[in-house]
């Protein structure tokens, strides 16, 4: 994954030129301001191979511009860790919490999401302004907070550090979108290339029995993570390996997607209104399949783990070979367990469990308890990570969510199976 290599992460940190304002106090501070400086440099590297057209551009609802992304993760510093805790903070720009709120009612009316498309002023340079601003702002606040609003201050930044990860994989996800809309095919990145999956073979035995899931650890985990529950899981056994495009192939030429039976009823609609007949971005030329990547338009590799299919897609896989998709409590426990291969890195994989709270879920009080609570309906759980995910953004525990018929993230398969 030539474009995610750690040595180029490293070397555009050191480009990103914020200089802090006070030099930060203690090794705390100093990792914090490390972390902040490397995680919006990784915005802005990943947004650095688009022009200003390219990041204006929406290509659907779903799907958000990459400047809007830059200045949305900068938005969400200012109005959650500088406003409140920032004495004398000067806001950039009154209007930009109405156009750079995503979806927090809780922090005031906001632009309309299918419409962030239309948003050519603030220009680039104005958001790239925003940033400057807002970063130098919050190396100020670490270097200036006292030790008694410092826990505070460092819970907040830290869900902004993460926060920001999610719209950094977005940012690649929502461009691949934009690209693959056009006819040239654009490249983003000519060195991106699918992670090659082991090639495992078979079916690890999961033991029944009551395990545990949920964030059980130190660090920092989302909301959604928690608490910590035992679950009883049935005797069952989860693929080693992803699902290759090869096996989609064969799904594919065994008349997949021309089989109703094979479908659940909302997919089966999903199918006939859309016209699927292959896996998102898949495209037929001269009797062979390709796919656009953010390498461009490259042909589909047999050995490649499948990706960018829905949940319907998925479902309908696995009820054509004969087997089902692992519940997210089977998934964490075999990975947990080290039963499986590639579980991080290459393909989000679907699960069967609707997105709902784990027993005893509460979400935090005010504005950042609408993270992801109020989500919790309509969508299912993905587990893992991407080829897209940034580093140090993936654990066992962590809890993706899509609706059933989204396919434009770093989508894929893993298998279950049952006795009979
Ligand atoms: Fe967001």
């Amino acid at each position: 994954m030539p474009a995610l290599s750690p040595s180029r992460r490293r070397s555009a940190a050191t480009q990103l030129k914020i200089a802090p304002a006070v030099t930060p106090r203690d090794d705390t501070r100093l990792a914090w301001h490390d972390a902040y400086i490397a995680v919006r440099a990784e915005t802005e590297r990943r947004a650095g191979p688009l022009g200003p057209e390219d990041q204006v551009v929406q290509s659907m609802a779903d799907a958000s511009p990459t400047k809007w992304h830059r200045a949305h993760t900068t938005w969400f510093f200012e109005q959650f860790l500088l406003l409140p805790h920032l004495p004398g903070y000067q806001v950039f720009d009154q209007g930009f919490a109405y156009l750079f709120n995503s979806y927090y009612v809780a922090a005031g009316p906001r632009h309309a999401r299918p419409r962030r498309g239309l948003l050519t002023r603030p220009d680039a340079a104005a958001v790239k302004a925003f940033r400057t601003h807002v970063d130098a702002a919050v190396v100020r606040l670490l270097a200036s907070a006292n030790e008694g609003q410092l826990a505070e201050v460092l819970r907040i930044l830290e869900i902004g550090l993460h926060h920001e990860q999610q719209h950094q994989e977005l940012i690649l996800t929502d461009i691949l979108h934009a690209f693959a809309q056009n006819p040239v095919a654009p490249v983003y990145d000519a060195a991106w290339q699918a992670p090659p999956p082991v090639a495992a073979t078979g079916f690890a035995e999961l033991p029944s029995g009551v395990h545990r899931i949920g964030w059980r650890g130190e660090g920092f985990c989302f909301d959604n993570e928690c608490p910590a529950h035992e679950v009883l899981l049935p005797q069952a056994g989860i693929a080693r390996s992803l699902v290759t495009n090869a096996q989609w192939l064969e799904f594919m030429l065994d008349g997949g997607y021309a089989t109703p039976s094979l479908w659940l009823s909302d997919g089966w609609t999903t199918v006939e209104a859309e016209a699927w007949r292959a896996p998102g971005y898949w495209h037929e030329r001269d009797g062979a399949w390709f796919t656009m990547t953010l390498a461009g338009s490259v042909p589909v590799a047999p050995q490649t783990a499948v990706c960018h299919v829905s949940y319907y897609e998925a479902d309908a896989f696995a009820r054509w070979a004969g087997k089902d998709l692992p519940s997210e409590a089977q998934w964490e426990v075999a990975c947990g367990a080290g039963l499986i291969d590639d579980a991080f890195g290459n393909v989000w994989q679907w699960t069967r469990s609707a997105y709902l709270p784990y027993p005893g879920y509460r979400a935090a009080t005010g504005a950042l308890g609408e993270y992801n609570g109020k989500f919790m309906i309509n969508q299912m759980v993905l587990r893992g990570s991407s080829q897209a995910t940034p580093a140090g953004h993936a654990r066992e525990s962590y809890r993706n969510f899509f609706p059933p018929s989204a396919r434009w993230q770093f989508s894929g398969v893993r298998l279950a199976d049952y006795p009979e």
